[in-house]
């Protein structure tokens, strides 16, 4: 049979370009969850900053006569506000929902059937926010979901043939707006036939000097001037390497979010903190604690330690942007790591171009865990792929210390473009800018050096672009997921072709509508599972008995649950509160759902009632290899055969994601935690990270994410930041020396040389000496021929460079071959493992034909059957 080619036949993962779908979520979700803001609030931030906005307007639209807030803010009803609502036909409406879950300024919406404007009498000029709060519920009347409309002031335009269907949860727009004139408008104009709604308004002052008009710009390098002339879209707002601060926990209101889900490569960064009373800001207020709240700066992300001699690389964020428009950045930086002056020299770059070169905190600052930003424009023709990225690296030849880079927050905000718009070409007066991509006509390069130099930058450009599109795979790629979430799908053609089959392209394809998740399920198009009532899985988890939790995530807890039928299930719960998990969740759900294999842990179904996001997965009654391995929980060491048998399994399901039905996906954490047991021991490969040590759930993700997999940690993909099918394949490879050595693959309390597994039973192996260190359990019992064939794969799995490591179903075979000498060994199959009488007896290698037969014949049986029965996966 033709399985030995198929086997080998890899499909390599080249640089093709990922699909936009899943970083334009980001953008939505961003915007989705930006709740309710507050001005003066009770602030959680131990600095006490007051603010008082000049011009005030909170607008409980189509509400009672005023709402308070619980952060202690007042929204009026329309008419009881002092601002003016012209309009010929206007009704207001009630959700009739019930619930105190939502905001009350939710409960109510304003419905305008024809053109409307909301008028403002602006004391004080200069820029003000402007928040618009949607909720489309359904009343008797109208149903908000499929209201299409535009909004816009006097000449900006801020939406442009707007609407949100089936948003579960509210949506708020957020701009920055000049205004210079006594009076401002909203005008709202609903589209033909339709109608528009709105059910908050916020028209808020903003401090002096918030935003500069003069800031760098990053191409052509010099400044750029007039940032006042635009109007601003909040797109992003990150508390870089801290944890997510909610608009009520900042004065001004602001949602800040935690950076994971932006972050390229996670495991190349590492958040640290200190006391936020150690803090300064500086003596010339250009920095103050309005500028970004205190925790902005008291948490970073730096660089984290790769061991290897030559530290160099970047730190990655990227963030879906539009390549119409010209965006305004905003890096906030406080060095929180330095011991001493000049000791931090970094380099920023922004879609790849140089932003900073050798930033010096500590000069800029005069000193250290001072607050200082910067701002840049990136000009819309340098944002490719509809992606911004932003990186931090360090220095090269600057002499001092440990090279290190970080970043405090970022804040990313849309330029309105040359038709002023900030959604498309039209502008106010409907008139259509065919070229609308924000102009940097302003743009001033003040070196003035002269043409001659513009040429040798453009040329310079040239070159820098044709390197950066040449990057290899890992560069281009945007989605990249968080920690909780399965596998990394790389391959385009298949991804894409699957999305735009379903709903996705239709909701996703402008980033202004969201459904809700179970019509994932319910869609038929993935449907491969189950929607469970919340009330099911409650009953089933006791209520979610803490006594029930089997294991915490980054995202939330997993328990362990009964059906009414006895049928077990692992029942993984979003914590409530954390909004930026519903993208994770959507994508595990579409991921997974596309998977089916014996060696995978399948999905069973989900619950998104009550706003939960709950992942239902089958129940693996003998948990994670590791816990059968070491430790110190009491379970019987497993036989050699045993352990071949896990290792085959969880290899298989690792080729199957790499090669099968669902092509081209990397699983990104492979580690002895997440090859789960079932109740006959068959191995799977699941995601969830069941002995992740718990942390405390406010506490952030990212540095224990990357602990845990620290170890594990594919070389190559730190240095180059490549992420590739073999490595996964690197850290089988050490997942295969703790199954051989039974320690953990990092064990920082040994002394230096031993702490990393990889390195310390390469070492031995070297010398020649590996059975000194393998397993006590297991000496005596391994037949030669079967450890030699193992270690020989777990040392290619474990080769510097990706290509020089084996595909997963070389090592599949390898591990076949060794299961049979071991077999050989022991005279038949099915010999007590325990009786090693017969062990010595096996000839090296005669046994290829049947390996032949077995390990090939599985694999297809394995894969093919799910091929048919997923008709979605295409592309292969
Ligand atoms: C960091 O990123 C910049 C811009 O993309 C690139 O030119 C540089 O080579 C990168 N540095 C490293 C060490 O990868």
């Amino acid at each position: 049979m033709t399985g030995g080619k198929k086997h080998g036949a890899v499909r390599p993962f080249t640089a093709t370009t990922p699909p936009p779908v899943f970083s334009l979520l980001y953008l939505f979700l961003l915007v989705l969850s930006n709740t309710i803001v507050t001005i003066n609030a009770q602030s959680k931030s131990p600095r006490k900053v007051s603010f008082t906005p000049a011009d005030n307007f909170l607008i409980d639209c189509g509400g009672p006569k005023s709402t308070q807030l619980t952060d202690g803010r007042t929204f009026r009803s329309d008419p009881q506000s002092t601002s003016f609502l012209y309009t010929t036909e206007d009704i207001k409406l009630s959700s009739g929902i019930n619930t105190s879950s939502i905001s009350p300024i939710y409960l109510n919406a304003r419905v305008f059937s024809d053109k409307s404007t909301y008028g403002f009498s602006i004391s004080q000029p200069g820029c003000h926010w402007i928040r618009l709060h949607f909720y489309p519920f359904t009343n008797p009347r109208y149903n908000l979901s499929t209201a299409v409309f535009s909004i816009n002031t006097d000449d900006i335009v801020l939406l442009h043939d707007f609407s949100i269907s089936n948003s579960s949860i509210p949506v708020v727009k957020e701009y920055l707006i000049t205004f210079n004139k006594e009076r401002a408008s909203l005008i709202f104009t609903p589209n033909k036939g339709s109608f528009a709604f709105i059910n908050a308004i916020e028209l808020v002052s903003a401090p002096d000097g918030l935003i500069l008009d003069t800031v760098t710009n990053v191409q052509p390098a010099g400044q750029f001037s007039g940032i006042s002339n635009y109007a601003l879209e909040v797109s992003y707002r990150v508390n870089v390497g801290g944890p997510n601060i909610k608009p009520e926990e900042d004065t001004l209101g602001r949602e800040w979010k935690p950076d994971i889900e932006f972050m390229e490569f996670a495991a190349t960064a590492q958040n640290v903190s200190i006391d936020h009373r150690s803090i300064k800001y500086p003596d010339d207020g250009s920095v103050t604690p309005l500028t970004a709240p205190v925790v902005v700066y008291s948490t970073a992300e730096k660089m984290a330690d790769s061991n290897t001699v030559d530290q160099n690389f970047n730190i990655t964020w990227q963030m879906t942007a539009s390549h119409a428009y010209s965006y305004l950045i905003r890096l906030h930086f406080c060095d929180i790591v330095s011991k001493g002056l000049n000791e931090l020299y970094f380099n920023v770059y922004l879609n790849g171009l140089m932003g900073a070169s050798s930033l010096d905190l500590s000069s800029l600052t005069s000193g250290l865990s001072t607050a200082y930003y910067k701002d840049f424009v990136i000009n819309a023709t340098t944002i490719i792929n509809d992606t911004i990225s932003i990186q931090v690296g360090p220095a090269t030849g600057s002499d001092s210390g440990t090279p290190n880079a970080i970043l405090n927050g970022l804040e990313v905000m849309k330029m309105s473009n040359s038709a002023g718009s900030l959604d498309g070409p039209y502008a106010v007066d409907g008139s259509y800018h065919g070229d609308y991509a924000t102009k940097s006509t302003v743009t001033k390069i003040m070196s003035a050096i002269g043409l001659a130099l513009g040429v040798v930058a453009l040329i310079l450009l040239g070159m820098m672009l044709c390197r950066w599109r040449r990057r290899p795979a890992g560069w281009e790629k945007k989605n990249s997921f968080s920690s909780w979430l399965l596998p990394l799908h790389v391959s385009q053609s298949s991804f894409l072709s699957s999305c735009s089959k379903g709903s996705y392209r239709h909701r996703f394809g402008s980033h202004k509508s969201k459904s809700g998740y179970s019509s994932f399920f319910a869609s038929g198009t993935l449907g491969v599972g189950r929607i469970f009532t919340f009330a099911e899985l409650q009953h089933a988890t006791h209520n979610f008995d803490e006594k029930d939790v089997i294991g915490v995530g980054g995202f939330g807890k997993v328990y362990l649950g009964e059906l009414e039928d006895g049928t077990k299930l692992a029942v993984k719960r979003g914590n409530p509160s954390s909004e930026q998990g519903i993208h994770e969740f959507q994508t595990e759900i579409q991921m997974l759902s596309k998977l089916r294999h014996r060696h995978l842990v399948s999905l069973i179904g989900c619950c998104d009632e009550n706003s939960e996001m709950i992942l239902v997965y089958e129940y693996m009654s003998n948990g994670p290899l590791r816990d059968h391995l070491y430790g110190s929980t009491g379970l019987p060491p497993l036989s050699w055969k045993q352990r071949l048998e896990v290792c085959i399994g969880a290899a298989r399901g690792l080729h199957y994601l790499h090669t099968g039905a669902a092509q081209g996906i990397i699983h990104r954490d492979v580690k002895t935690t997440n090859i789960l047991l079932d109740d006959s021991l068959i191995a799977k490969v699941a995601d969830f990270g069941l002995s992740k040590a718990a942390p405390s759930l406010e506490q952030t993700h990212v540095s224990t994410a990357v602990k845990g997999s620290f170890g594990y940690l594919d070389p190559e993909y730190f240095r180059r930041q490549q992420l590739t099918e073999k490595s996964d394949v690197y850290s089988f490879g050490v997942v295969l020396f703790e199954v051989l050595c039974a320690r953990p693959a990092i064990n920082p309390a040994l002394p230096r040389e031993q702490v990393n597994l990889a390195e310390w039973a390469m070492q031995w192996h070297r010398k020649g000496q590996l059975e000194k260190i393998i397993d006590p359990h297991l000496v005596g019992t391994i037949s030669p021929a079967s450890l030699k064939k193992y270690v020989e794969a777990t040392e290619k799995c474990l080769a510097e460079y990706g290509v020089d490591r084996p595909s997963m179903g070389d090592v599949l075979w390898n591990l076949e071959y060794a299961l049979q000498l071991q077999e050989a060994s022991m005279g038949q199959p099915n010999d007590d493992p325990s009786d090693n009488s017969a062990r010595h007896i096996l000839p090296e290698s005669p046994l290829v034909p049947i390996q032949e037969q077995r390990g090939l014949a599985t694999i297809d049986e394995d894969s093919t059957p799910e091929v048919t029965a997923m008709p979605l996966i295409e592309g292969r």
